[in-house]
């Protein structure tokens, strides 16, 4: 049977802790394949953030929400042009402290320039904004590449920071094989009740 892929780890950790019009947050929205999921788990009376620094992103995330938008089953998405590293300012006062989740899948655009790339400094600083903006429950997940260039240092600088989270503040937990040292992981992190 094997065991789940992370990517569908994060989304199940996410799904178990979201309900329909809960306001979430994806960090990277990439091809949007993040996006969509996070939009029918919220479903209509939900919202989304998605953030993403180039518009070629954006315009795909906003094509592969159309079948959504069609059937009326589209929550408030809003597709920043940003840098994840701004998302407190970039969320709306009302939705501080109250978003269900907020999912990150670092790296490049696949497909895509694969020279624009996450960084550690943005990315850690996009995490520690993540920590103040959740519900207590509210949960993170952190999907790493240490496989590509750059993507090593990246992971190693995500993990330090999770795992210097105080434990009053927050769990931190990893899901990764053991046995390639290159392949992708996650790490997630809830915030206490
Ligand atoms: C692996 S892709 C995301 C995949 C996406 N979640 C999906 O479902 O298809 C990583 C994305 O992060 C974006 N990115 C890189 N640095 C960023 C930053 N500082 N803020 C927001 N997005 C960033 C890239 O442009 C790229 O589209």
């Amino acid at each position: 049977m094997g065991f789940l892929s992370v990517l569908s780890m994060a989304h199940k950790w996410i799904a178990e802790r979201t309900l329909p019009g809960d306001t979430v947050i994806d960090a990277t929205a990439g091809g949007g394949v993040d996006t969509l999921a996070l939009a029918e788990l919220v479903g209509p009376k939900g919202r989304v953030y998605a953030f993403d620094i180039q518009q070629s992103a954006l315009d795909r995330t906003h094509e592969r929400l159309a079948p959504l938008a069609e059937s009326s089953r589209l929550p408030d998405v809003q597709l920043l042009l940003q840098d994840h590293a701004t998302m407190s300012g970039a969320v709306e006062p009302v939705d501080r402290g109250h978003i269900a989740a907020i999912m990150f899948n670092l790296g490049y655009l696949p497909g895509g320039d694969e020279s624009v790339i996450t960084q550690p400094k943005t990315t850690i600083d996009a995490l520690q904004a993540s920590l103040t903006l959740l519900r207590a429950g509210g949960i993170v997940t952190c999907v790493l590449y240490p496989g590509h260039p750059g993507g090593e240092q990246e992971a190693a600088a995500v993990e330090d920071w999770a795992a210097g989270l105080p434990q009053n503040i927050a769990q931190a937990v990893i899901y990764r094989q053991l046995q390639r040292k290159t392949a992708p992981y996650v790490i997630s992190i809830e915030k206490r009740r």
